[in-house]
């Protein structure tokens, strides 16, 4: 059953939210080669507790870190320990955060010292598709909209989407209804209405989509050893058109 946000909800959801993207704010100038992912992982915890909220990862279902970081070949929830960043790595970082009875959930891709072009064309890839997708949220338009325009993009360029995980409703509850596929058909699906709120999250792969998930159980890594980059909004449905919870004022790029 996918939950209607009133006028009232949305307003409690913009605070986690919003702090959810500050923390990837907060992080950047720390995604440096050297560091550990858990020295990443204890700075957002203290930033995300010290602003009166709760990492919402910490715990779920046992996962036993307060982000997910997924480096290069890992899809998404990586878990953070005491690896080093190297020149060259890319690293997706996914906060989420819980305050007001309310979670809010983004993640970026970042990349470690200088890029390399040929990651960095997948990497903007990805990132461009997340807002191609937000551009179609409307009431009256249908899941199948945003996953038509993840897949057309991403396979557009000789990549593909991952199919295993999706993006999904949110609120009161970290995963809610309905499930938010980074691919499907135009037309198709169920019909977006005003107070609707959910995650965009496409995880799109260098080389082929296929998965496996590691012994540590959480770790999604791309089956090939293809590099995999991911970014997340939450998004709430408003009259003709979408509000992005997680984009603070006057940030343009992400
Ligand atoms: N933040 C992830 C998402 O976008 C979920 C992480 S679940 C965890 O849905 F347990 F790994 F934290
Ligand atoms: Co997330
Ligand atoms: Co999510």
């Amino acid at each position: 059953m996918i939950q209607i946000k009133t006028d009232e909800d949305i307003e409690a959801m913009r605070e986690p939210a919003r702090l959810a993207a500050e923390v990837l704010l907060m992080i950047e100038p720390y995604v440096k080669p050297g560091i550990t992912t858990n020295r990443l992982n204890d700075l957002c915890h203290d930033y995300i507790v010290s602003h009166g909220a709760v990492p919402s990862p910490l715990n779920y279902r046992g996962f036993p870190k307060s982000i997910c970081s997924s480096i290069n070949e890992e899809i998404c929830h990586g878990i953070p320990s005491e690896r080093k960043l190297r020149n060259g790595d890319v690293i997706n970082l996914d906060i989420t955060t819980y305050m007001n009875g309310f979670h809010g959930d983004t993640s970026k891709t970042f990349f470690v010292g200088s890029p390399r072009k040929k990651i960095s064309r997948l990497v903007e890839t990805c990132q461009q598709s997340l807002q191609k997708a937000i551009d179609v949220v409307r009431p009256g338009a249908r899941l199948g909209d945003i996953g038509a325009t993840i897949q057309n993009l991403a396979e557009g360029r000789g990549y593909s989407v991952v199919r295993e995980f999706c993006g999904h409703g949110i609120g009161r509850n970290f995963h809610e209804d309905p499930q938010v596929l980074h691919l499907g058909k135009f037309g198709e699906g169920v019909e977006l209405k005003k107070g609707m709120v959910f995650t965009i999250e496409p995880m799109i792969n260098e080389g082929e989509p296929g998965l496996k998930v590691l012994s540590d159980k959480w770790t999604a890594v791309t089956k090939d050893g293809s590099i995999s980059a991911q970014f997340e909004h939450t998004l709430a449905v408003i009259q003709g058109g979408c509000e992005v919870l997680t984009r603070l004022d006057g940030q343009t790029s992400f």
